[in-house]
């Protein structure tokens, strides 16, 4: 119902804007000022350009066919489009990639959709969600560094064996995406504000869900749209973190809270470079940033490690052997430490070709500083330029036989510069790297000790809306290990 709503709404959009003179004008304006040609490709139709191509191919399970078509039909480089209400060039392939992830801040910069803009407002700063981002990359280190990852390894492997005992153990089947969030969720609240209460936990997950398919959407804020339920729900989520944090202050006050037990804290008490606080809506912006940036990627991630490792079962021995080996040589009770994940070569090997095959992320925004030539195509200053993972990822120069699921390719030095990209790279690389490398290593550690499974249901859709997860959640059928 509320899909259908949606596209009515936008096809009433559409052809009401489709009769305005911005068609005109806007088809006919030269976009640079440059005699270089711009980039090949279609702008598609008005306003929503090809947004809605761009998104669909994404919801029919394919998000690569947007780059490959055009690929094929204009350069294997670079072309142009328009995409989420902005005049857009797609950079293909590892020198697209190399050019942009080594001109940030001199050619490009990070930007979002005006989508992420106005579900994330900055509270009280007029500031964009790239300035924000850009205080938050100075705020993590801190929180991520190697010191303090290493402190993790224990805390996400309790919460490992408290999830898998709650929500696996004593199951025959179970639906595994909504159990990966509630995993790796866990984690976050836990560690990003020492919540472990799994009811507050649970009680946080459906908004959650709602604010990240709205989040890369398009931008029309009518009732029963993901835009609107989008905005809805990170509101909510704001009050309840908001409420949080005024408590913590009270708690940090009276010593019943540590400065250091977890980023709040952290944030809290850290000021800017003129000795400025952060205020409590723009903390709870920032960690709900974070736990939307640190949450459904990796859940993502978790759940296609279930379905390969229960369609291969050479990979999934590989797997077992590895961590079983680690198991037993820990004591009784003993939690996993930072030793121990270095030793999950194989296994992390394995999730690098499952992130390769099945990127969270599907790409990400820059914005042109200025007029650019790229490959002997203009870029016009303002233009949004993107690049997408599986224009490496899935492109048989970069992995040969793309399709096939194999390791191996990770071994030795492992993929040439700028092809495995599933956490950018550059200066805007994904800050979470590792954090998210201990949580999926700790998952598959505590999956594979305790169980062989195997899929319900055997051609299970896959839809991407904005990360990939099967259409069902990944039902699967458990077979506990005998003790
Ligand atoms: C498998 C899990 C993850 C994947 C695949 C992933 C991927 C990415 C990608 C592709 C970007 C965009 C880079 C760009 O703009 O070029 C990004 C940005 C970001 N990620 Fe992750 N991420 C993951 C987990 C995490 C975690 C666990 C956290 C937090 C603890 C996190 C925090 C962030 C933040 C804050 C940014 C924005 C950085 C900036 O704009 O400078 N991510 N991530």
């Amino acid at each position: 119902m509320d899909s259908f709503l949606y596209v009515t709404l936008l096809s009433l959009f559409i052809f009401i804007t489709s009769l305005s003179l911005h068609f005109i004008f806007y088809k006919n304006k030269p976009s640079s000022s440059s005699s270089a040609p711009l980039p090949p490709g279609k702008t598609g139709y008005p306003v929503i350009g090809e947004s809605l191509e761009f998104l669909s191919t994404g919801w029919k399970g394919h998000p690569e066919k947007f780059i490959f078509d055009r690929i094929s039909k204009y350069s294997s480089t670079v072309f142009r489009t328009h995409i989420l209400g902005e005049k857009a060039a797609v950079f293909c392939g590892a020198n697209g990639n190399k050019f942009l992830f080594s001109n940030e801040n001199k050619l490009v910069q990070s930007w979002w959709p005006s989508s992420v803009d106005k579900v994330f407002p900055s509270s009280t700063s007029q500031s964009s969600s790239r300035e924000e981002a850009i205080k938050m990359r100075k705020m993590l280190p801190n929180f991520l560094k190697p010191e303090a990852l290493k402190q993790y390894v224990a805390v996400m492997d309790e919460i490992a064996q408290r999830h898998f005992n709650d929500y696996w153990g004593n199951k025959s089947e179970i639906e595994t995406f909504p159990l990966a969030k509630n995993y790796t969720f866990w984690i976050a609240c836990r560690l990003f504000v020492s919540v472990e209460d799994p009811d507050l936990v649970e009680k946080f997950a459906e908004p959650f869900n709602l604010l990240a398919s709205g989040l890369i959407s398009i931008p029309i804020d009518l009732p029963g749209t993901p835009f609107y339920k989008a905005i809805k729900a990170s509101n909510y989520i704001r009050r309840e973190l908001v409420s949080i944090i005024k408590q913590r202050k009270i708690d940090l006050g009276e010593g019943k809270a540590s400065a250091t037990q977890d980023i709040l804290s952290h944030m809290l008490l850290t000021s800017d470079e003129n000795g400025k606080f952060m205020n409590e809506l723009d903390i709870a912006d920032k960690i709900l940033g974070l736990l939307i940036g640190g949450h459904d990627t990796a859940s993502s991630a978790c759940t296609f490690i279930v379905k390969f490792l229960a369609e291969l079962p050479e990979i999934y021995e590989g797997v077992y052997k590895e961590q079983m080996e680690i198991a037993e040589s820990k004591a009784p009770g003993e939690l996993l430490n930072w030793e121990d994940i270095q030793k999950m070569k194989y296994s992390w090997n394995v999730a690098c070709e499952v992130l390769r095959l099945a990127p969270p992320l599907q790409g990400a925004f820059r914005e042109a500083l200025s007029d650019f030539m790229y490959n002997g195509f203009s870029i016009p200053k303002g233009w949004k330029i993107y690049w997408s993972a599986n224009s490496t990822h899935l492109n048989p120069k970069c992995f040969p036989d793309p399709k096939k699921f194999d390791p191996s390719r990770f071994e030795g030095s492992g993929p040439a510069p700028y092809t495995f990209v599933p956490f950018g790279g550059g200066p805007r690389m994904c800050p979470g790297k590792e954090y998210a490398r201990l949580e999926i290593l700790v998952f598959m550690h505590n999956l594979v000790k305790r169980f062989r499974w195997e899929k319900i249901i055997p051609d299970e859709k896959i839809v991407v809306n904005p990360m990939p997860i099967p259409a069902k959640g990944l039902p699967v059928r458990l077979f506990p290990h005998k003790a």
